[in-house]
């Protein structure tokens, strides 16, 4: 349960090896949260970020094996954590994989995997973890959407289209909650500096994993439902979703 200052004492993060979901749960752990439980693959490197989060100040940082894409374990995976663990005041969902254009081109099934990953799987588990929130009475989700998002360009449709899906999807979800106590809260980072981005050429404005938490820190005290990583990106996203096709095409050209 949040406490009487309205701050998070306990975090369940879909994707625990992620370096956002990392930064995410130190900086709620510089707040109240004392519980933190790392779903993810066993090879997804929780085991080190367990490590530093206790480290952090954490008490208790727990492993749960999941799959995002193992929908059909979604509700007794996610349900067992909040058997166990109580309350859990918000769910971070960090979960997913980048790939490349020509990697999906070259391999469909590859694509589809993606996809299953960045958004069915996540609508799976947001649907189950809504329905847990309505029983507990309160609760807040995180999903990470991104600028890639909001306009497909020809260079990472794939990966793009699956965020458009997400972002959509967590609007809708979270208009369907308004009254419940629950709040889904979305957030559209431009470039990261994490290991899904090591070695490409950073794009313009990017920023690092310690900036997306403070910012979404600060949604979370001030009740904000989007989250825009760095803030300034919402202004060029907004004209760049007005542009003719033609013009978006060559300005979404990557040198
Ligand atoms: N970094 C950026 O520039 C950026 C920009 C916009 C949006 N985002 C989004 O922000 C989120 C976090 O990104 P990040 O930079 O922190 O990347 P990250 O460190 O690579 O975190 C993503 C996590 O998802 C896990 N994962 C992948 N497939 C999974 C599956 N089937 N089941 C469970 N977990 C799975 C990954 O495990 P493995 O490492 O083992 O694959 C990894 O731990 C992602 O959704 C990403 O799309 C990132």
């Amino acid at each position: 349960m949040r406490d009487a200052l309205g701050e998070v004492q306990s975090v369940l993060v879909l994707g625990g090896g992620s370096d956002i979901g990392q930064a995410v749960c130190l900086r709620l752990i510089q707040g109240r949260c004392r519980t933190v439980i790392l779903a993810g693959r066993p090879e997804d490197g929780m085991d080190a970020v367990a490590q530093v989060l206790l480290a952090g100040g954490a008490d208790k940082v727990e492993i749960v094996h999941w799959d995002c894409t193992d929908v059909d374990s979604h509700p007794k995976v996610i349900g067992d954590v909040f058997d166990q663990f109580g309350d859990i005041d918000l769910v971070y969902a960090p979960a997913g994989i980048l790939g490349s254009q020509e990697a999906f081109e070259a391999d469909p099934a590859f694509a589809a995997a993606a996809v299953q990953i960045n958004f069915a799987g996540l609508v799976s588990a947001s649907l189950v973890v809504a329905e847990r929130f309505k029983a507990q009475g309160h609760g807040v989700l995180v999903l990470m959407s991104s600028v890639a998002g909001l306009r497909a360009r020809k260079d990472n449709f794939v990966y793009g289209s699956t965020k458009a899906g997400l972002d959509a999807f967590a609007q809708g979800l979270g208009d369907s909650l308004v009254g419940t106590g629950i709040k889904v809260i979305v957030v559209r980072p431009g470039f990261v500096h994490t290991k899904m981005t090591t070695g490409m050429k950073a794009a313009p404005f990017s920023t690092t994993p310690e900036n997306v938490a403070e910012l979404l820190s600060s949604a979370l005290a001030n009740g904000h439902e989007v989250v825009w990583a760095p803030p300034i990106l919402k202004y060029p996203f907004f004209i760049f979703r007005l542009l003719p096709r033609a013009v978006w095409r060559k300005v979404s050209e990557r040198g």
